[in-house]
């Protein structure tokens, strides 16, 4: 798996002159990723080796825990990765037909060019492209209607290159568990285009990062690996098969286990326009920079996805 182009010799991403996806110079990147290094709570979750690390682990909600813990061996195997990766590559030639994974990155680019692709899988439920599965012969078009919304547990697929806009999960509880590639998180202070960045990190696989209602609860997400040339930005589209893949867990106020009084489970958002459950999430325009609303459909079902990669020819 090969890293993107512009890598320096360090191995890090080049921003660039403050181009995207984070809009960050060179030395932002540096000040955002020793920020991300000492933010408190810390925002990865992992073993600490001094007593700073311990105190700003210590500080990680246990709810989070408990979900980190139950992750933390969860790995994509080797064929599944791969079969991903023939599932996402390009067309090589014009008019050649693409794996499912491309063409539902073709669809998502045709209907919103704000932002480069990524696609969401449902560990349970329904995805909006499952249909697309059918001509691919392994679902029978009468299946899968309709997609649904609010899966607590997702698979998110990142292409290289590609990235989400800033978006809060609001009053939910979770975890960004990378499992394949590189991907790179900035965390905002709150929903707002012009927002204080917290931190910059990159997540490697076994790498958990996590959000709560009270701490990273928005961020952007962007995967920095090789896209095959060009710039990344609005209406981009790359060209290589390389990935970054996550496992996200939502968990919605109630089903935390912590009591909280300032919470009223009648309501969808709060005065603020936060969010209450995972069935919305709210975003910032890439191209208004307002803030809009997005039912949390996935573009395909994990079931579906996973008898696509298991009856992919690898050779
Ligand atoms: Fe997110």
């Amino acid at each position: 798996m090969s890293l993107t182009a512009d890598q320096t010799s360090a191995g890090q991403p080049e921003y660039g002159d403050a181009q995207y996806p984070f809009h960050i110079t060179k030395e932002e990147e540096r000040q955002l990723r020793l920020r991300g290094a000492e933010a408190a709570p810390s925002l990865v979750i992992g073993q600490a080796t001094s007593f700073d690390e311990y105190a700003r682990q210590l500080m990680i909600p246990p709810a989070v825990m408990d979900l980190a813990r139950k992750a933390e061996d969860l790995r994509l195997s080797a064929w599944e990765i791969e079969a991903m990766r023939k599932h996402l590559a390009p067309a090589t030639a014009p008019g050649e037909k693409v794996g499912l994974l491309r063409q539902i990155l073709v669809e998502k680019y045709n209907h919103d060019k704000t932002h480069p692709p990524y696609i969401r899988v449902a560990c349970t439920g329904r995805g909006d492209y499952d249909h697309l599965a059918a001509e691919h012969g392994h679902l029978h078009p009468d299946d899968h209607p309709k997609g649904d919304i609010g899966s607590p547990v997702v698979l998110e697929i990142w292409p290289a290159q590609h990235y989400s806009p800033i978006h809060s999960h609001g009053h939910t509880t979770g975890i960004v568990f990378c499992l394949a590639g590189q991907l790179d998180v900035m965390v905002y202070e709150h929903l707002d285009w012009d927002a204080r960045k917290l931190g910059l990190l990159t997540l490697t696989p076994g790498q958990c990062a996590w959000l709560s209602r009270d701490n990273y609860a928005v961020h952007r997400v962007y995967c920095p690996m090789d896209g095959g040339g060009g710039s990344t930005g609005p209406g981009y589209m790359n060209a290589s098969a390389d990935f970054g893949a996550s496992f996200h867990v939502y968990l919605n106020p109630e089903q935390t286990g912590v009591e909280d009084e300032d919470e009223d489970e009648d309501e969808d958002e709060d005065e603020d326009g936060d969010s209450y459950s995972r069935d919305s999430f709210n975003y910032i325009d890439e191209e208004s920079k307002e803030q809009r609303p997005f039912a949390t459909e996935s573009d395909l079902s994990w079931a579906i996805l996973r008898r696509v990669l298991a009856n992919t020819p690898l050779t």
